[in-house]
């Protein structure tokens, strides 16, 4: 068997050891290596030499510098399944770099490192075979001190796309292949620091660390300890690290020859009465899983993108990343333990693709990948044991059960003590500390909670951040607070991994594979480029830390902290009326230790008197408009008193919103008369066609006038996997309405339009009827909706679209916002005055769906049209419909046409999660049932 397919670890290889840096000298080896694709290992030549070479990248992905394509599965191999064989044709790049050492290079041992190959090498140095990596995102290091030359050294990497290995790295994700992490030429000095483990213990009753180190002498200058021996330890009072304050000692663990620079965060790890603490504390994850990826460079992400994802999850209130599915880089866990998140650290193993074959065979239960399973454990521990960010180590990811799991969680339990073993598949908990488990309900989660106290509990995976969404956020925090041992969860997942392609993002089926997914890898909180999505701020909100709420008496202040007291943080407050600031200041607010709460009293604000300028607000040319109704709001914002490394001061953590007074009520409108002329009836501002009942124009601005409409374009929720609620929407036809006019009711001054609204083929409806009423310049309308015989499924949305002109650009509106809101998903939003434009509405998900959509909506000006609601309606606007959106593929398959298009909206279904878990919550499903609904219509609103 060739060593592509031997099922055991690589070879040639030095045993695994810490990731660090040190005094020693080194050599980075990335750049631009020499690289030729051949499209078979057989087909790859057997010379060396030449210059018929292109070039490449590394570290990087060949499939993603012009050689070959990316590919994207989700669960299936896209190779037959016969481990350990791989396919002949199995794309092999040859990596071919000439180096010279520096004149400076010591005459010592040395080691070359390879950080991650994916997914198999074969290693030559200078003509000699060095050896084989096999675990693409784990470390292989080799021994070549003897081999290496001043000048004209060649490294010759040959990478097999396709290996034994592969059966074991079956990650939902793209399939790229090559050395796509760095690569180093390590001096390793006789009498140096081979290997080190730092223990760092803090003992909360007593408030000391225990430190000890193996495999040097440890010097901490900030705590007094000075060369303490291996094998001795020292405790000293410290301050404890924790991802909320991430303290670490700067240290030097040495021997005579070698300095390696150490951060040391005291903490300790235990389980406790089923519960997970950390320093004696209890902790929740607000977690993400993070894949690695950027929309150029795939899974070889530039440091400057690992640092910027962990800015925008602190600055988002995440404290907690699960490396989904492999070890990350290694860099990434230093940048973690020093911006502060909790880490489950996973080993490169997934054999998911064997589901599908009832799991006959699987890699996980059969001896002969035992040593590659335990291989690839023990490479993750030694590389990562020294951060104290790692919590808990994870066997790998859907990988069902069986004996290769539990020796590798066997082995991880005796070599590390200190740290809880986690793996989701273990349903039994046979060889888990934690019970953990994916997309459970909320029911379900609620039943755990009820009946499974003896063990912590985490949802390593929950809320499906695919296209719009998730929904239902809220009610998982709910069920975090309400039990002691359920304790948080990871959102699958962190970023979407699209990548650049024609002006849009790629994803399955792209790139002419047989086999793919599709957009199911688009399921990110944050976009490809790392733009916050909606579902990032409305995670920000559920999951802040701080939670501002109105008391009958004043301000609840609580806080949802572990480990920290609220002393970092200010609190501001601005009283807004009609969404106009009146008053503002700060809250003396007074220690608040973690996990505790204080009411304080509103401030001092003169509701009475305190009304705001109205000569500002928007008024409709009509002065009997309901604009300026006096509705008064306190917002209190929790910022950061002083600046952090993640953010500046006055970031702002937690917000709550607190009613003050109410809106008054909308003014009656004193109707005016209808008039018909010819073939064309006016009532004030608008003008009709008397065969459909259409408003035709409004004012100056002729439009098509306002319909009924129940249809949005699916989101990938909607779409979900199972039972999809798109299915029931698209076979009761909700997408191709039909609208009959039974009458049209010119009385004195009103007109009733009658209409019966429904699917093709089908017998149920919805009788809709337009009421219009006008006042000056106001024209009002009334739909009452009455469904019609039985409603097979739930309504997308109930309310009514018109087509403006396009020529409307400017929006602005007093409601929820700045951002887009759905009925299970609108924490995030606030109750303000806000401006954008249409086309900035729009929420670009990487595969079109409905987006856009701001709710609680008082009034709205969309150029100078006003709408005002009674009291409230929700609104999309875009330059293209519906059908159009429904329609699209990607972003570049929407065309602005000439028309605006308006949803002005009594409801919408609600987001749910059903892309991947469950779906709307009861409370947010809509359905078809009697309705009322009134808005108002101004010509000329001006602002
Ligand atoms: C999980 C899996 C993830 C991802 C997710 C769906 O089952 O662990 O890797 O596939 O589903 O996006």
């Amino acid at each position: 068997m060739s060593y592509i397919e031997d099922m055991g670890p690589g070879t040639g290889v030095l045993p695994p050891r810490a990731f660090f840096t040190s005094d020693a000298a080194s050599l980075s080896l990335n750049g631009t290596w020499d690289f030729r694709l051949s499209p078979s290992a057989a087909a790859a030549p057997v010379d060396f030499g030449g210059d018929d070479w292109d070039t490449i990248t590394v570290p990087g992905h060949w499939q993603l510098q012009g050689h070959g394509s990316p590919a994207y599965t989700n669960v299936r191999y896209p190779f037959p399944v016969e481990p350990p064989f791989v396919p002949s044709e199995n794309p092999t790049g040859d990596h071919r770099l000439v180096f010279d050492l520096p004149a400076s290079w010591p005459d010592e041992p040395a080691v070359l490192r390879f950080d991650g190959i994916d997914s198999c090498g074969l290693v030559w140095l200078n003509g000699v075979e060095l050896g084989v990596t096999r675990g693409s995102r784990l470390p292989s290091e080799f021994e070549v001190g003897h081999l290496l030359q001043p000048k004209g050294n060649v490294l010759v990497v040959r990478v097999h796309q396709w290996s034994s290995g592969s059966y074991l790295e079956d990650q939902d994700m793209w399939w790229l292949s090559g050395i796509f992490r760095s690569v180093t030429l390590l001096s390793r000095p006789r009498g140096g620091v081979a290997d080190f483990e730092v223990h760092a213990s803090y003992d909360h009753v007593t408030g000391l660390g225990t430190l000890s180190v193996d495999g040097g002498l440890v010097t901490v200058p900030e705590l007094g300890v000075v060369d303490l021996p291996e094998g001795q330890s020292v405790s000293v009072a410290v301050e404890p690290w924790s991802a909320e304050s991430p303290r670490l000692y700067d240290g030097v663990v040495h021997t005579a020859v070698e300095h390696v620079p150490v951060r040391i965060g005291f903490r300790t790890v235990e389980i406790t009465d089923g519960v997970l603490l950390v320093n004696g504390a209890r902790i929740v994850f607000r977690g993400v899983n993070r894949h690695e990826h950027h929309p150029r460079f795939g899974r070889a992400v530039p440091s400057e993108f690992a640092v910027a994802d962990i800015l925008l999850m602190k600055q988002h209130n995440v404290n907690a990343v699960r490396t989904s599915h492999y070890p990350p880089d290694p860099r990434f866990l230093a940048l973690c333990d020093e911006y502060g998140l909790w880490v489950i650290d996973e080993c490169d193993l997934e054999t998911h693709g064997f589901g599908e074959l009832d799991w006959a065979g699987n890699p996980s239960d059969d001896p002969r990948w035992a040593e590659s399973c335990v291989d690839r454990m023990r490479r993750m521990v030694e590389r990562d044991k020294n951060h104290p960010s790692v919590l808990l180590w994870s066997l790998g990811n859907e990988s069902h059960t069986g004996r290769n799991l539990a020796a590798m969680a066997s082995w991880a339990r005796d070599r590390d003590p200190s740290r809880p073993v986690h793996y989701e598949g273990d349903f039994d908990c046979e060889y888990v500390d934690v019970y953990s488990r994916m997309y459970a309900s909320h029911e379900e989660v609620d039943e755990i909670g009820r009946t499974r106290a003896d063990m912590p509990f985490v949802l390593c995976e929950f809320a499906h951040a695919m296209g719009n969404g998730p929904g239902g956020m809220l009610e998982y925090r709910e069920l975090f607070e309400r039990y002691r041992h359920v304790q948080g969860g990871f959102i699958w997942e962190w970023i979407d991994h699209g990548l650049e392609r024609d002006g849009h993002y790629a994803y399955g089926g792209d790139f002419g594979e047989s086999i793919h997914d599709g957009n199911f890898v688009i399921d990110g909180l944050v976009f490809p480029d790392r733009t916050p999505s909606p579902g990032l701020l409305e995670f920000a909100k559920v999951f802040e830390p701080v939670r501002i709420t109105g008391t009958s008496a004043g301000v609840r202040i609580a806080s949802f902290y572990d480990h920290i007291s609220l002393d970092h943080l200010k609190f501001e407050w601005v009283y807004e009326v009609d969404g106009v600031e009146v008053a503002e200041g700060s809250l003396e607010v007074p220690p608040v230790a973690a996990g505790q709460h204080v009411d304080i009293a509103l401030p001092d604000l003169d509701v009475t008197t305190g009304q705001p300028d109205t000569t500002d607000l928007p008024t409709p040319s009509a002065p009997t408009a309901p604009l300026a109704t006096g509705e008064g709001w306190l917002t209190v914002r929790a910022t950061l008193a002083a600046p952090t490394t993640w953010a500046e001061a006055g970031h702002t953590v937690a917000w709550g919103q607190i009613s003050i007074t109410e809106a008054a009520p909308t003014n009656p409108i004193s109707a005016v008369e209808l008039v018909g002329v010819g073939d064309v009836l006016w009532l004030g501002p608008g003008e009709f066609d008397p065969a459909t009942g259409l408003l035709t124009r409004l004012g100056d601005h002729p439009v098509e006038g306002p319909r009924l409409d129940l249809w949005r374009a699916p989101t990938d929720n909607d779409r979900g996997s199972d039972n999809p609620e798109e299915r029931a929407w698209r076979e009761a036809g909700l997408h191709r309405l039909q609208h009959r006019v039974i009458e049209v009711g010119a009385q004195e001054n009103e007109l009733v339009v009658r209409t019966r609204v429904a699917p093709p083929s089908w017998g149920f409806g919805m009788f809709a009827d337009y009421t219009w009423t006008a006042d000056g310049d106001r024209l009002r309308l009334q739909l009452d909706v009455t469904p019609d015989g039985d409603w097979p499924c739930t309504l997308p949305r109930l309310g009514l679209r018109l087509a403006l002109p396009g020529e409307l650009s400017s929006v602005e509106w007093f409601g929820a916002g700045p951002g887009e809101a759905y009925a299970d998903s609108r924490q995030s939003a606030r109750i303000g005055r806000f401006e954008s434009t249409v086309d900035a509405l729009q929420t670009p998900y990487v595969f079109p769906q409905e987006n856009g959509n701001r709710a609680n909506v008082r009034w709205l000006r969309i150029g100078d049209i006003g709408v005002v609601g009674e009291p409230v309606f929700d609104f999309t606007a875009r330059r293209w419909t519906s059908e159009d959106l429904d329609a699209a593929q990607h972003t570049t398959d929407l065309k602005p046409r000439d028309r605006v298009y308006l949803n002005l909206d009594l409801a919408q279904h609600g987001l749910g999660t059903a892309s991947c878990g469950p779906g709307v919550l009861p409370q947010y499903r809509l359905h078809a049932q009697k309705a009322s609904f009134a808005v108002n219509f101004c010509p000329s609103m001006r602002t």
